[in-house]
């Protein structure tokens, strides 16, 4: 007999100002705070049903029941949901995605955040915003960004107590998009939880982080005044100095293909032509072009012309992790 039910859904989010390295692996308490948008349009729905027939967790993933790391890393979560509600029973774990996972489209992120909202209400606990934030840190750092709704930082904090996120404008205060051109949509080789392992053996790791407090400033202040001008060339050095740091790591990590470097200079000269275009890469080859809204038929019809582009998503600003009525089972 199920004793608590809940469901949540929960949105990923793209980065403006990138997290990568952890101070504390363990924690995901990371190397530096950071700052993003949520995704309207793609989501991750979770069901958890805690259950005291349930001898072991049980882990179904885009309708696949999962075992080894990816049960494991769910089961860690429920372990710390079940010792702050104390709690004994095993759960059941349901969750489903409309968009492909681990391809750059932060899927771990909407996954974790879907999951601390859902499994926090099933066991009865009310945990408020910031201390779901910091639940969902612990499953995937980035998932803490997916919690609170629209333009959002992650405070990097220095402990489990002060690393949370909050937002700093809703979706509506400014009509941004991320216009997303796919060039692979598989499963990329190395992890982010592996990659953030490895930013400490780039000699140039330190010199980011070092550069993050003014680079935030700056984009924080471009989002609060919708200053596209301002935001743009900031957002582009953050993520060629994250990738900087990836590909100079041991082993390097290398995750751009053909297509992305050449969408990296479209967009560049588009931009040196008077379109409102930025681009920003996350953990894998896609290439997400942030835009005005008024500018993303146009970006959109840009890139699907660039040999490699296998498609193009548009998404706009969205809003936090949230409960619903209807169960996955
Ligand atoms: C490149 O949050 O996916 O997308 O905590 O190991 O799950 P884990 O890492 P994750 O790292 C995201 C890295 C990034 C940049 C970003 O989203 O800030």
């Amino acid at each position: 007999m199920p004793i608590g039910k809940a469901t949540a859904v929960a949105l990923p989010n793209i980065a403006l100002i990138k997290y990568w390295g952890n101070r504390d692996q363990a924690l995901r308490i990371p190397a530096n705070s950071s700052l993003s948008m949520n995704m309207a349009g793609l989501t991750t729905t979770t069901t958890v049903a805690f259950d005291d027939a349930l001898k072991s967790d049980v882990v179904v993933l885009g309708g696949v029941e999962r075992s080894g790391p990816a049960r494991d890393r769910v089961a860690k979560m429920l372990d710390r949901v079940r010792a702050l509600a104390g709690l004994a029973a095993r759960a059941r774990v349901e969750s489903r995605s409309n968009f492909p996972a681990g391809a750059g489209l932060a899927s771990s992120a909407s996954g974790f955040a879907a999951l601390a909202v859902a499994s926090s209400a099933a066991a009865g606990l009310h945990l408020d915003e910031a201390a779901l934030s910091r639940l969902a840190r612990t499953g995937s750092g980035s998932a803490c960004r997916s919690v609170p709704g629209g333009y959002v930082e992650w405070q990097a904090g220095t402990d489990d107590a002060s690393s949370f996120a909050f937002s700093i404008a809703p979706p509506e205060h400014w009509d941004l998009r991320d216009v997303i051109a796919l060039v692979d949509v598989t499963h990329k080789s190395v992890g982010s939880t592996q990659g953030h392992a490895l930013a400490d053996t780039s000699p140039l790791h330190a010199g980011r982080v070092a550069s993050i407090p003014g680079r935030l400033a700056r984009v924080r202040a471009a989002v609060l005044e919708r200053d596209f001008a301002a935001l743009a060339p900031v957002v582009e050095d953050d993520a060629l100095a994250m990738h900087a740091v990836m590909m100079t790591s041991h082993p390097p990590l290398i995750y751009w293909q053909p297509a992305t470097i050449a969408i990296i200079h479209a967009v560049r000269a588009w931009r040196a032509e008077g379109v409102s275009v930025c681009f920003t890469i996350d953990a894998g080859a896609n290439v997400h072009c942030l835009c005005e809204a008024s500018a993303s038929d146009e970006v959109t019809r840009r890139l699907r012309s660039i040999a490699g582009v296998q498609d193009v998503r548009i998404v706009s600003p969205g809003g936090p992790a949230r409960l619903i009525d209807d169960h996955l089972f």
